[in-house]
C-alpha cells in the first residue's frame, strides 16, 4: 500500500507536464504570464482533490482533464485577486499585475478561464454536461464571494455568519467543485452529495487556515506579504473574532483596531495587531475552528462506501500546511 504522500507526489507528476501543455505559446503577452504564475508552483490542492475523489472508484487518469480545468479556474481567481487586494507578491514572485501590468493580468487571467472550459470540453465525459454546469457554478460562486469579500472592507458590522458565507463561497465552493468534477468523471453519481460536503467543510478550514497564516506564516515558505490582510483591512476571521473581544482591550489596542478597519493601518501596525490577538486567545481559537470544520469534513467521509482514507489524509495534510 502505498502512503498518501507517495500518491500524491505520483498524481502532481501526471499532471504537471499536462498543464503546462494546456498554456499556447503566442501571444507571448498573453501567454507569458499565464506559464510563470502556473509554474510558480502551488499546492495544486483542488486538482489533488480530482484526483483523489476520481480515483475512489476508478484508477486510471480520467481525472487529468477536469484537474487542469479546476486548477486554471482557481489560478484565474489568484491573478485577479492579487489586482484586487494590491498584493505585491504570489507563489514566492512578483504578483502577474506586479511584474507584466494590469491589463495584462486581467486579459491573462479572462483567457486562463477559456483554457479551463476547453480542458474540461476534451476529457470527454460521460458526464459532460452536468460537469459544465458544476464548474460554471464554482466559478460563478468565486465571483460572487470576492465580491461580498470587497464590500465588507467597508462594512463596520461584519458577522461571524456573514464572514462564513462569504468564506463559502470564495473559497469552498470551488473546492467542492474541485471533489464533484472528479467524482462525475468517474461516474460515481452515488458519493457526489457526501464529497461536496467533505469539500465544503475542508473548504471553510482552508480559508480560515489562510487567514491565519497571512499573519503568522513564516516568511520565508510563505511565498505572499505576511500581514496583507490587515494593510487592507480585510475581514477575516481572526479581525472579527478580535472585535467580539473587545471589551478585554486598552485604548491603544481600540485605535489600533479601528485603524485596521478604517482600512489606514501600515506595516508598524501588523505585529502588534498579531501580539494582541495571541494575548486574548484569538490565534488559539482560530487553530480550534480550523480543527473543528476539518472534524467535520472526516465525518462526511462516513456515509460514503469506498475506501476514503487518501481523502482522510488529504484533509490532514492541509492542517499541517506552512503556507
Ligand atoms: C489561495 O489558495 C487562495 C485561497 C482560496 C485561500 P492556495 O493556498 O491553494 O494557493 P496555491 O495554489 O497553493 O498558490
Ligand atoms: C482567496 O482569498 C479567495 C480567492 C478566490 C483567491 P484571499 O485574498 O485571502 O487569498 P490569498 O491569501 O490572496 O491567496
Ligand atoms: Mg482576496
Ligand atoms: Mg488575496
Ligand atoms: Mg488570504
Amino acid at each position: 500500500v502505498s502512503s498518501f504522500s507517495e500518491i500524491s507526489v505520483k498524481l502532481r507528476s501526471q499532471f504537471e507536464e499536462r498543464l503546462v501543455q494546456a498554456i499556447p505559446a503566442a501571444p507571448e503577452s498573453l501567454y507569458a504570464p499565464v506559464r510563470q504564475v502556473v509554474a510558480a508552483g502551488g499546492k495544486r490542492v483542488r486538482p489533488l482533490l480530482t484526483a483523489l475523489c476520481y480515483q475512489l472508484t476508478k484508477r486510471d487518469q480520467g481525472w487529468i482533464n477536469a484537474g487542469i480545468a479546476i486548477e486554471l479556474l482557481h489560478t484565474f481567481t489568484l491573478v485577479h485577486d492579487d489586482i484586487m487586494d494590491n498584493a505585491a507578491t504570489r507563489r514566492g514572485q512578483p504578483t502577474v499585475h506586479a511584474q507584466f501590468g494590469t491589463n495584462e493580468a486581467i486579459l491573462s487571467g479572462d483567457v486562463m478561464i477559456a483554457l479551463a472550459q476547453s480542458a474540461l470540453a476534451k476529457g470527454e465525459h460521460q458526464h459532460a454536461a452536468p460537469m459544465l454546469l458544476e464548474f460554471s457554478t464554482g466559478f460563478i460562486r468565486v465571483c460572487e464571494g470576492q465580491a461580498y469579500d470587497k464590500d465588507f472592507e467597508h462594512q463596520h458590522d461584519v458577522s461571524v455568519s456573514d464572514y462564513i458565507n462569504m468564506i463559502d463561497l470564495k473559497t469552498a465552493k470551488v473546492l467542492e467543485t474541485a471533489a464533484v468534477l472528479g467524482a462525475l468523471a468517474s461516474g460515481d453519481v452515488a458519493n457526489v452529495g457526501a464529497l461536496r460536503q467533505f469539500a465544503h467543510h475542508v473548504g471553510i478550514a482552508f480559508q480560515i487556515q489562510d487567514d491565519l497564516l497571512d499573519l503568522t506564516a513564516e516568511h520565508a515558505d510563505f511565498g505572499k506579504t505576511i500581514g496583507g490582510d490587515i494593510l487592507e483591512g480585510k475581514r477575516t476571521y481572526l479581525l472579527l473574532k478580535l472585535i467580539e473581544k473587545s471589551n478585554a482591550l486598552g485604548s491603544d489596542e481600540h485605535e489600533l483596531i479601528e485603524r485596521v478597519l478604517a482600512r489606514k493601518a501600515k506595516d508598524a501596525d501588523i505585529d502588534p495587531v498579531r501580539h494582541v490577538m495571541e494575548r486574548v486567545g484569538v490565534l488559539a481559537e482560530t487553530r480550534s475552528a480550523v480543527e473543528e470544520h476539518t472534524s467535520h469534513a472526516l465525518r462526511s467521509l462516513e456515509s460514503i462506501n469506498a475506501e476514503t482514507s487518501m481523502l482522510q489524509h488529504f484533509a490532514e495534510w492541509l492542517l499541517q500546511r506552512r503556507h
